[in-house]
């Protein structure tokens, strides 16, 4: 019987990218805490992410770090090696880096729109392929997660590229899921709402028309806890959810529930 307990992810071996950003460092934290080995992966030189890391307590026995450019599949290849020769073996990879620029649809520029699609769509596709390849060769079952976003299905102004971008990672999600449930590798997503840390937060204390649509977008009537976000991950890592494939996880306060514009 599966179970969600405390100790659930003590056998599970995990990398996760963009783990050093506002929601990432709360998923490590969450992982750790329920056991987990976690392989730390962020576009931070190793100096800087070995600084924070040691100053968040994370334990060397079960935490470790790797520098990757998701947008390099080279970077990608070496992350999840990384992650075999670290711990013997990968049992989740979790494509969580991210990037938004938030813009009028009509002051987008071809460099902006391709850095967003080569982050948040190429990187996730780029990491999610290489832990796929990996785990089919060693033979094991497999669990692939992306971090989507509520506005995958809801255009939100002014940030239309991202939205392309996670509703583009909804497809690879489901594209994956039905082509690896064969090799027993599951593939789903979480979708966040409106965070109180890392982009969300940044655009709410910065941009003031976003915090008015903001603040009238949240059914529940408070920015996410990123915790929430982090309690629905260590969901997908764990047994519990091992008939789950090819499912959109949505955690948003009930913000896609209506237009609130
Ligand atoms: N904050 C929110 O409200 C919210 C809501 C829904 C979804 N999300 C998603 O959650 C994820 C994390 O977002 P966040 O709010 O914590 O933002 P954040 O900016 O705090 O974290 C993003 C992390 O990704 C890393 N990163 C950026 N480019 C990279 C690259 N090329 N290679 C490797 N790492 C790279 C950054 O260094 C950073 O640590 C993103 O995928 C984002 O789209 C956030």
């Amino acid at each position: 019987m599966a179970t969600f307990g405390p100790d659930c992810l003590r056998s599970q071996k995990i990398l996760i990218t963009g783990g050093l950003g506002g929601i990432g460092e709360v998923i490590v934290e969450r992982l750790l805490g329920h056991s987990a080995r976690v392989l730390v992966s962020d576009i931070l030189p190793e100096a800087e992410a070995s600084k924070l890391m040691h100053q968040k307590g994370w334990s060397q026995d079960r935490c470790c770090y790797c520098q990757a450019d998701v947008r390099k599949s080279l970077d990608a290849q070496r992350l999840v090696e990384t992650a075999l020769t670290s711990f013997g073996g990968l049992d989740v990879a979790l494509c969580h880096a991210g990037i938004v620029c938030s813009k009028p649809i009509l002051s987008v520029q071809e460099d902006e729109w391709a850095a967003i699609l080569d982050v948040n769509l190429k990187g996730a596709f780029l990491v999610a392929q290489a832990a796929a390849g990996a785990m089919i060769r060693d033979g094991r079952r497999g669990n692939i997660i992306f971090t989507s976003s509520w506005v995958q299905d809801v255009p939100w102004p002014e940030i239309t590229p991202y939205s392309v971008s996670k509703s583009g990672m909804k497809m690879l999600m489901r594209g994956m899921a039905r082509e690896l449930a064969s090799y027993n590798i599951r593939v789903n997503a979480v979708a966040p709402g409106i965070v109180a840390v890392g982009m969300a937060k940044r655009q709410w204390d910065t941009e003031p028309g976003y915090r008015r649509r903001a603040e009238r977008a949240i059914p529940l009537g408070y920015m996410q806890p990123p915790e929430s976000v982090a309690d629905a991950c260590v969901f997908l890592c764990s047994d519990a959810s091992s008939y789950m494939t090819g499912a959109t996880l949505l955690v948003d306060g009930g913000c896609s529930l209506y237009p609130m514009d």
